[in-house]
């Protein structure tokens, strides 16, 4: 008799366990990544994705590698082998993209660290089955169909665990949150623009202990 297929979150990579929202990150100055480390770390969020989209990333993925090693810190919007070399030897502990090309799917599986490719369609999913991964971005996920989309690639990718991101908020991440082949969601608002400008580290406090409890909030 047929086995049922694992649960998709077991034997997930570390860095997609740890929160139930993963929030992403893009600084404009590189100085402020510890102390936001920290307040994310205070309000029970022990990871985060700095994205590559300025120059400000790799140094901020660099510090919060060396200064605050409780958190684990990855590298978003990597769009090529080199960039994913670039934050495995910044420190980065994992690395995710927007998309997924050929190239990237072949050296994700040989990187130092875990890396996420981003899919928005059966046919992307399909691309990175073949290359032998199992945790997928959902990106971007509200506009790529959002829970229904997920809802339906469950039909014939039961095995396959997503993280979505794009469009998430604390309005609809509980949502998305509580669908089987969802581990986790990424978001941006867990560190808005404007506290970080202001060094408003008692707010990011208060948005990451808001986003952890995210997981137990009952979905109407
Ligand atoms: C991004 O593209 O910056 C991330 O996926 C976060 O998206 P969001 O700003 O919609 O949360």
């Amino acid at each position: 008799m047929p086995q049922n297929p694992p649960a998709p979150s077991a034997g997930a990579p570390k860095f997609l366990t740890l929160s139930p929202v993963i929030p992403v990150v893009t600084l404009a100055d590189a100085a402020l990544a510890c102390d936001l480390a920290q307040a994310l770390l205070a309000g029970g969020v022990a990871v985060i994705e700095v994205t590559l989209r300025n120059a400000q990333g790799l140094k901020a993925i660099a510090a919060i590698a060396r200064q605050v090693p409780q958190m684990l810190v990855g590298a978003g919007t990597v769009l090529n082998g080199e960039d994913l070399r670039a934050a495995a030897d910044a420190g980065a502990r994992f690395a995710a993209s927007p998309g997924a090309t050929a190239q990237l799917l072949a050296a994700g599986q040989k990187a130092p660290i875990a890396y996420l490719p981003a899919v928005s369609d059966p046919s992307e999913v399909m691309c990175a089955l073949e290359h032998g991964y199992r945790y997928l971005k959902f990106f971007p996920a509200s506009v790529a169909g959002g829970t229904d989309m997920l809802r339906v690639l469950a039909g014939p990718f039961p095995n396959i665990s997503f993280c979505a991101t794009g469009g998430i908020s604390p309005q609809n991440a509980g949502c998305y949150l509580q669908l089987p082949n969802v581990c986790c969601v990424g978001g941006s608002w867990l560190a808005p623009a404007d506290a970080l400008a202001r060094r408003d580290w008692a707010r990011i406090q208060s948005l990451a202990a808001a986003a952890v409890a995210l997981r137990s909030v009952p979905v109407r």
